[in-house]
């Protein structure tokens, strides 16, 4: 839930404040399903002599611009259209500043190592505190002057105490947000940290206690989650951030070195850029990443940092925001701060303890690597198709590829690293627990009875809102899988914590590589669906049954028993691609049709039992999250225990048909349901080898049929959601509503 974006790009003069403010609108155009109710950005543009990194000499600082407005990204854009005029260069001369300290000047080539450095932050919103309205967008100020400007992702919990305390030493609050109470506290820390100096010492550039030392102590405040980015007009040119809970990611281009210094400033190694990709901080040394600086010497041997022209740093809630611009990220960790302070981005991670001695110990500097990011800028574009959603649901025969991709060997053994890696654990195991929210759980449950007859261990799938509403008791000898596209969900990553602290194996079944929960888990297995942008997921969810189908397989490799059985399921792999081709060749037109015929209706109940309970549940959130239609899926064993009061004539009803086990009962529904009159509106999804089902409604003049392709019982699930996936899609578009950005959602749900 909502999207945080920034930019430092240094060196160039003639930038201006319009084209800056475009790479921030791109950046949060990226983030724009994380919340979309409304955006803002701020940036500024300053001066500076870089020559020395711990006291940058700022020659002039411009008026930093805020704008804010409600509605989407293209609202703000619209915005800074009007506002900003394109050649404006923010009031500069568009000449390079001198260095006009005089004492640097003795070390400084007056003019070679001084710079342009503009800097951004940006926010696409999903209301959590407050409601949608101008005063409760971000960038958040702590004074009219912007002296401290934020933007937040994340829900700060302890806010309300803060603000009191806040309220009491006269501090005033133009919003209901709990962010705005973020700003106004480092303000407020930095007068009192300060100890109340001068008004002429605060006014000067380089103020006394570092940025990143002021959220340092801001921190240990705050309660909560939080991803958060900082400017400031007492620190020029410069960019703090910090994380707890929430993601954030940071995009390294230009030219660069990794550079470990020793505590007293000096570089003791220094890479290749070439090398960049494996390099790995060592631990617990005072070291930095120096990038965007070259290391020159000057006559008398002394070592001078020069700030490179090209030098440029992203911070995001997710590498979409990033991709454009480099491949080369950093992905942060909880109590990490992140500064860049003349062009030198600098890691740091806050310790738990705390004291007003010895900050600096509290501060150390983490194992941090800077990895590249695998993904190509057309994953996050629609190319042709009008909609996200759409393409996704076409992209399936290639998603479910790349997920099976190097995991299936010689067409007949499933190999999945990590799951190999650690099987004496998970075969002694008393219990498989699968945690999810949403569509992911629906996976789990679409994946359980496969998971439970392949490895013989009792499955328990749990929603992680409610695993954790009861403290689900955990044990050692428990294997807790946790499910999720984003690998950010609030509720799946406290569930996580919560099992990792209860001793449990935890294994991560993650979309969004270098993810919270794919790091915090000791294994897993990466959907490699490519990105998913629309906020209903779709490609992913049938990855996941997927993978969860190769895990059984991969647990069940040594059953003899198991063999035909597994031969069957791994045909049905082979074919799946295929598959779900043409499942989407034979349904698209007829379920266009049928959607047009939907459009109107209010209420819809799909049913299904088996393999494909998780399909009508998934179909009801499909159609209600895209299309607004109450949609409920309801296991077809229950319509006799209270769900058949609500049928009659009018109400559109669709069933799930199974060739399975569960046939005849699946069957006796849909004779209760005629008998009902339901008729003209009875929709039945069945795969076109289901020779009775066809039968049995091929006599009732009105049943609408959509046929899929056969497949495997365990499988079939994979290709029966794709006809619901285009009716809620269809609907949407009949209904005339945004299906990318649903009214109320947001992708990543970082809040609980
Ligand atoms: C529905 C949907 C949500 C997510 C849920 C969990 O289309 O996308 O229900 O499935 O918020 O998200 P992840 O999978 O990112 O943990």
């Amino acid at each position: 839930m909502c999207g945080i974006f920034a930019c430092f790009i240094h060196g160039s003069d003639t930038l201006s404040e319009r084209e800056v403010a475009g790479v921030l609108l791109n950046g949060l155009g990226r983030l724009e399903y994380r919340g979309y109710d409304s955006a803002g950005l701020c940036l500024s543009r300053s001066s500076t002599c870089v020559c020395s990194s711990e006291q940058p000499a700022v020659q002039d600082q411009f008026c930093p611009r805020l704008l804010k407005t409600v509605g989407t990204v293209s609202v703000l854009r619209e915005l800074v259209d009007r506002e900003m005029s394109p050649g404006s260069v923010n009031g500069a001369n568009g000449r390079r500043a001198k260095c006009t300290d005089d004492s640097r000047r003795g070390s400084c080539a007056v003019g070679q190592r001084c710079g342009t450095t503009h800097v951004g932050i940006a926010h696409t919103r999903w209301a959590t505190h407050g409601a949608v309205s101008v005063e409760n967008c971000h960038p958040h100020v702590s004074s009219a002057e912007l002296e401290f400007v934020v933007v937040h992702n994340g829900i700060i919990t302890n806010y309300q105490a803060l603000k009191e305390m806040l309220l009491k030493k006269g501090t005033r609050f133009e919003s209901d947000t709990d962010t705005e109470v973020v700003v106004k506290l480092i303000h407020y820390l930095y007068s009192t940290l300060l100890e109340a100096p001068s008004e002429s010492s605060r006014k000067t550039a380089s103020a006394s206690i570092p940025f990143e030392k002021l959220v340092m102590h801001l921190m240990r405040h705050l309660e909560g989650a939080f991803a958060l980015i900082f400017l400031s007009t007492k620190y020029p040119g410069q960019i703090v951030a910090c994380k707890r809970g929430s993601p954030l990611v940071i995009g390294l281009k230009g030219e660069y070195n990794v550079s470990e210094r020793t505590k007293g400033g000096h570089f003791s190694k220094t890479d290749s850029a070439a090398r960049i990709t494996s390099s790995k901080l060592s631990k617990g040394a005072t070291a930095s990443l120096s990038l965007g600086r070259t290391r020159n010497l000057d006559s008398e041997g002394r070592g001078h940092d020069e700030l490179n022209d090209s030098t440029q740093y992203f911070f995001a809630s997710d590498v979409n925001a990033i991709v454009e611009h480099t491949d080369r990220v950093l992905y942060t960790e909880d109590n990490d701060i992140v500064s860049v302070r003349s062009g030198e981005l600098q890691v740091f991670n806050v310790t738990s303890e705390f004291s007003y001695e010895n900050e600096d110990e509290q501060m150390v500097v983490p194992n941090r690597q800077v990895s590249t990011i695998q993904m190509e800028l057309h994953e996050i574009m629609k190319g042709s198709f009008p909609h996200f959603m759409k393409k996704e649901i076409f992209e399936q025969p290639e998603s479910i590829k790349q997920t099976m991709r190097g995991r299936i060997l010689n067409g007949s053994e499933v190999h999945l690293t990590g799951v190999r890696e650690h099987m004496s654990d998970i075969r002694k195991s008393t219990r498989l627990i699968f945690v999810a929210s949403g569509t992911s759980y629906n996976a789990c449950m679409a994946s359980r009875q496969i998971l439970e007859e392949l490895s013989e261990i009792p499955v328990i799938v749990e929603l992680a809102g409610d695993f954790m509403d009861r403290l689900c008791p955990i044990f050692r000898s428990d294997v807790v899988a946790f499910v999720s596209q984003s690998g950010e969900t609030a509720d799946t990553l406290d569930a996580l914590k919560y099992a990792r602290k209860h001793g449990a194996m935890c294994m991560g079944i993650v979309n969004v590589v270098g993810s919270s929960i794919s790091r915090l888990t000791d294994f897993g297995v990466h959907l490699n669906a490519g990105s998913e942008i629309g906020v209903a997921s779709t490609k992913v969810y049938t990855s996941q049954i997927v993978v969860m189908v190769m895990i059984a397989l991969e647990l069940s490799a040594d059953s003899k028993n198991k063999s035909a059985r597994r031969i069957a399921i791994l045909q049905g792999l082979r074919e799946l691609s295929a598959n779900i081709e043409k499942t989407i060749l034979l349904v698209d037109e007829h379920v266009q049709r049928i959607a047009d015929q939907l459009a109107d209706d209010r209420s819809i109940l799909c049913f299904g039992r088996g393999y494909h309970y998780a399909t009508c549940v998934e179909a009801a959130l499909k159609i209600k999250e895209v299309a607004y239609i109450h949609t409920e899926g309801i296991n077809a064993g229950e319509l006799k225990h209270g769900p058949i009061a609500l049928v009659d004539e009018n109400l559109p009803i669709v069933v799930f048909s199974s060739m399975d086990l569960t046939a005849v009962k699946v069957q006796s529904a849909i004779h209760q349901l005629l008998a009902r009159g339901v008729r003209q509106r009875l929709i039945v999804v069945c795969s076109e080898s289901d020779t009775q089902m066809l039968e049995l409604v091929a006599s009732r003049e009105g049943v609408d049929v959509i046929k899929v392709a056969h497949t495997v019982d365990c499988l079939q699930s994979v290709l029966s959601i794709i006809p619901m996936q285009l009716l809620s899609y269809y609907l949407a578009v009949a209904r005339k509503l945004n299906v990318d950005c649903p009214r109320n959602l947001a992708k990543s749900v970082t809040v609980h």
